[in-house]
């Protein structure tokens, strides 16, 4: 069995990860530091498929911790990293939190990942890279656009490190690019974990139906857009776990053309904040209660994935549609609501 190591397992979408890996023949061991999970995430791992993936509680940013890792684990087939801060406001607030945190762990792996010798490294990267693209939909060409966030100059650094460290060591990697993640898995016993009041839209349209929320703020209708909302590519997770499956097979099987390459992970199509309303209106049978109020600073107009790449080269498609999708996040709240 081919060993996978998994930073930030116990988060949304790595735990979503776990799970397709194992249920495709792959060993995982998890990496985290809890800070913004629960180990009763590695419990419903292993309700879910039966096994259960080893755990270390462990925090990225000790090097010292991170090297004993490893020298106790010289026969990983591949790291998949996820384990990183990802609160854009709050990065604005603490850039340096957001920068210690999300580059030392990094160069903690890829030093580990240099001294053992273990050359097969998938990251977490984001559609945040490309900032307001100039041509839609986005192709993994497109330039890197000027950071909005310290979040997206964390990703945007990640980046050049893993391309400047495989330049010159036996290190492949593959540069994942996620669009927006959402939706939770079909069995309700993992999805994303809200910590305080939601930043994004989905998370804060669940709310709002279950009553947590008096009402959604819509971010602007002023936008050069079909309904003057914002568009953004929504994927759901299960179908954005399937990818990293698929982006470690071609890694363990030798496949991948580049030292480093990069792929868009959306649906490939753009749907307004209005459309997502009315989609979670349609599958959940409730009425949004939801005000249009000022544009929020730092937001794009519109963004959405060529996915060709990806479809063709990893051999990977996202299946889940819009209705899907909203459906399995309301899923997911009620399943929330029922353990409060
Ligand atoms: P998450 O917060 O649910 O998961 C991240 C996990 O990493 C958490 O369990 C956290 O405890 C852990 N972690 C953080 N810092 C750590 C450290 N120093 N040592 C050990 N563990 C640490 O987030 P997620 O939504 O699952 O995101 C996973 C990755 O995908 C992140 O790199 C994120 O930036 C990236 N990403 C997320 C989105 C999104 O919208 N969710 C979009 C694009 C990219
Ligand atoms: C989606 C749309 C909002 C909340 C963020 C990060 C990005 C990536 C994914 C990690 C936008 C609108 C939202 C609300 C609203 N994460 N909205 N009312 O901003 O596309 O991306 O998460 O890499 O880096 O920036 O996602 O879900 O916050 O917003 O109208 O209460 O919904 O304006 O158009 P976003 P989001």
């Amino acid at each position: 069995m081919v060993k996978i190591l998994v930073t930030g397992g116990a988060g949304y979408i790595g735990s979503h990860t776990t799970v397709e890996l194992q249920q495709s023949g792959y060993e995982v061991i998890i990496i985290d530091n809890l800070s913004n999970s629960y180990l009763s995430v590695i419990d419903n791992i292993q309700k879910i498929t039966g096994t259960r993936p080893k755990f270390e509680r462990l925090d990225l940013r000790d090097d010292e911790k991170t090297d004993e890792f490893f020298n106790h684990h010289t026969d990983l087939g591949g790291i998949i990293h996820f384990a990183a801060l990802k609160a854009v406001g709050e990065s604005v607030a603490e850039p340096l939190k957001y920068y210690e945190n999300n580059i030392s762990s990094l160069v903690n792996i890829l030093k580990a990942m240099k001294k053992y010798n273990l050359n097969n490294l998938v990251f977490s990267s984001s559609c945040t890279v490309y900032g307001q693209p100039d041509i839609l939909p986005v192709t993994e060409n497109a330039p890197v656009k000027k950071a909005m966030s310290p979040y997206g100059h964390t990703k945007q650094i990640s980046e050049d490190i893993i391309n400047n460290v495989c330049l010159v060591s036996p290190i492949k990697g593959i540069l994942l690019r996620y669009f927006n993640p959402i939706g939770a898995h079909d069995s309700v016993l993992i999805g994303e974990l809200p910590i305080g009041v939601p930043n994004n839209l989905v998370p804060f349209i669940t709310q709002t139906a279950v009553g947590i929320r008096d009402y959604l703020s819509v971010f602007g209708n002023d936008y050069n857009t079909t309904d003057g909302t914002a568009i953004r590519d929504y994927i759901h997770v299960v179908d954005l776990a399937k990818a990293h499956v698929a982006a470690v097979n071609r890694l363990v099987k030798g496949r991948h053309k580049h030292k480093v390459e990069v792929f868009n992970l959306g649906n490939g199509i753009g749907f307004s904040v209005l459309e997502v309303i009315r989609s979670f209106e349609k599958m959940s049978g409730i009425k949004l209660n939801y005000k249009i109020v000022e544009r929020r600073p730092g937001d794009v107009e519109k963004v959405w994935a060529d996915t060709a790449f990806a479809n063709t080269e990893l051999g990977w498609k996202a299946e889940k549609n819009l209705d899907d999708m909203t459906l399995s996040a309301w899923k997911w709240e009620l399943a929330l609501k029922n353990n409060r």
